[in-house]
């Protein structure tokens, strides 16, 4: 009995035996400090995304070439892909020379190796799975990935002879009028026999308009030696497209958000406005849920079935339940839970967890907050570092003090709980279930269950002060036909408040109350 040569096309597991990611190039082009492949669009780097479209080959080894920004490359790497290993182009001599250095530090590989530019974002393992595939199938040494394009301005042109065979890879720069008129180009992907790679890259000089060394020159090489060599055509041409600049990197940004956008819509999400909808990749959204206009999902961001998210609304790591509504807020690295509504104008930071049916209404802010079932922050206050059990309601411009300068405190609020509007809970501060706290008051004790508490200063009411000291505005004019003259000249009267009720005293009109 013998094994199958070659696993089901289904699944792309095993199909090359190395991945190389040519990552050392300084992308001029793109004129800015960070190296030209960590760039990012849709929630990844341009390196994620190829990494990603990679990924599912199921290759023993992933070797990324890093040259230009290699620190900074070399650390995104460890972090989006601890498994490949970073190789140092120490001098960008070419993309050849990249590849030479790759297949270098490889040493044997068993099987084929894919190497893929890593400035082709939106390659799909589709495509990849399918040129590994053509490869196999036609038993060759050599495969390019090819695109017919529109505009090929920049890009190496394929040379085909009569019987359509492929014969050589022209760079634009390197190539005649006639060349230049090719559409099929080449898309930067190869997936060949590493031994004969290797070989053929020793052979590749640097006689050519950049003095480069160029990988696409082992394809002409190969053709030479009589070696199979083939070039498959990929089935959308827009897989192939790479990213030199900012313009590309905007249309590349807007057609993997299409994608997405795409893949949501035939799922059943309702997405109002796609022009101004933006969703990364690593983001999930359950049909039926609306995304308004100016809404952006980024991250590992996901929506339960029938929330509303939007108008103008980001986002990031954070996942809202089913039913939910978050209306032109910010939300980052927190739980809306389901049924739970949030906005508009509010500002929800990390640690932020609200449960079922919970409400964080008008221009609040959150942090690190577990807001339990059913209760409400409903407007104007700031909620950090704390716990609210059920059933609680958190009165306008409520601020829970939880900073002393040096460090944070909790502050626990309790179920059914009814926090006064404009109050200061100083933490670290408990108020126990069902207790009240009085509007005004700035709580710096706890308060135990069941109790009011209040921590405000008395008011006094100066009686006549206004006809006194503002004679002759509309504001004494008004109490005077209300009846409010003063009734003694020199005296005031001031309201106390006691346990049972008030009782006034009379006072001198003193300074505090604004004397100018
Ligand atoms: C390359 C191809 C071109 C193809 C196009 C597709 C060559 C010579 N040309 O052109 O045929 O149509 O991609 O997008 O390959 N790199 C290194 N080290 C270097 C030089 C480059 O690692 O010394 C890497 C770059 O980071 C990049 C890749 O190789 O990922 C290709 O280099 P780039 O300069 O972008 O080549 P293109 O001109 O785009
Ligand atoms: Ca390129």
């Amino acid at each position: 009995m013998s094994l199958p040569q070659t696993p089901p096309t289904a699944s792309p597991g095993g199909a090359v035996g190395a991945v190389v990611v040519l990552a050392a190039g300084q992308g001029t082009r793109m004129r800015s400090a960070t190296p030209k492949v960590l760039h990012r669009l849709g929630g990844r780097s341009m390196l994620g995304h190829v990494l990603a479209a990679a990924a599912p080959l199921g290759a023993a080894r992933t070797v990324v070439v890093v040259g230009s920004g290699r620190e900074a490359v070399t650390e995104h790497l460890a972090d989006v892909a601890p498994e490949a290993d970073a190789v140092v182009q120490e001098e960008q001599l070419g993309s050849g020379h990249a590849a030479a250095v790759a297949l270098d530090a490889l040493g044997e590989v068993s099987g084929a190796v894919l190497i893929v530019n890593g400035d082709a974002p939106l390659l799909r393992v589709e495509t990849l799975t399918t040129l590994v595939q053509a490869h196999r199938d036609a038993g060759a040494v050599l495969t390019v990935l090819t695109a017919e394009v529109a505009d090929p301005t920049g890009l190496g042109r394929i040379v085909r002879d009569g019987t359509g065979g492929v014969r050589a890879i022209v760079e634009e720069r390197d190539a005649d009028t006639a060349t230049r008129a090719i559409a099929e180009v080449n898309a930067g992907v190869y997936v060949g026999d590493a031994a004969a790679v290797r070989e053929a890259l020793t052979r590749v000089g640097a006689a050519n308009d950049q003095g480069e060394i160029y990988l696409t020159d082992v394809l002409g090489l190969l053709v030479a030696d009589g070696a199979p060599v083939g070039g498959h055509r990929a089935d959308d041409a827009v897989d192939t497209l790479g990213c030199n600049d900012q313009r590309e990197l905007a249309d590349r940004r807007r057609t993997l958000n299409d994608r997405v956008l795409d893949r949501l819509m035939r799922a059943g999400v309702v997405v109002i406005d796609p022009m101004t909808t933006w969703v990364d990749v690593t983001a999930d959204v359950a049909a039926e849920a609306v995304l308004q206009p100016g809404t952006q999902l980024l991250g590992a961001t996901t929506v339960g079935a029938g929330a509303v998210v939007g108008p103008d609304t980001t986002l990031t790591d954070t996942e809202v339940g089913e039913g939910a509504s978050v209306v032109r807020s910010h939300v980052t690295l927190s739980v809306v839970g389901p049924a739970a509504t949030v906005g508009p104008f509010s500002y929800l930071r990390p640690g932020t967890e609200l449960a079922r049916g919970a409400k964080v209404g008008a221009f609040v802010e959150t942090k690190n907050v577990q807001v339990g079932e059913g209760s409400k922050v409903p407007h104007l206050s700031y909620v950090g570092d704390a716990t609210i059990g059920q059933g609680s309601n958190v009165g306008a411009a409520t601020v829970f003090v939880n900073y002393d300068g040096v460090a944070k405190h909790r502050t626990e609020i309790g179920d059914h709980v009814r926090i006064g509007s404009d109050t200061m809970l100083v933490a670290p501060v408990t108020v126990g279930d069902g207790a009240y706290t009085a509007a005004g008051s700035v709580i710096t004790e706890d308060v135990p269950p069941g109790a009011m508490a209040v921590a405000r200063a008395h008011q006094r009411n100066v009686a006549g002060w206004v006809g006194r000291r503002r004679p002759g505005t509309r504001s004494a004019e008004a109490a005077a036909a209300a009846g409010g003259a003063p009734a003694d000249d020199a005296a005031d009267t001031r309201s106390t408040q006691s346990e049972g009720g008030r009782a006034t005293a009379t006072a001198r009109d003193d300074d505090h109350q604004g004397r100018r």
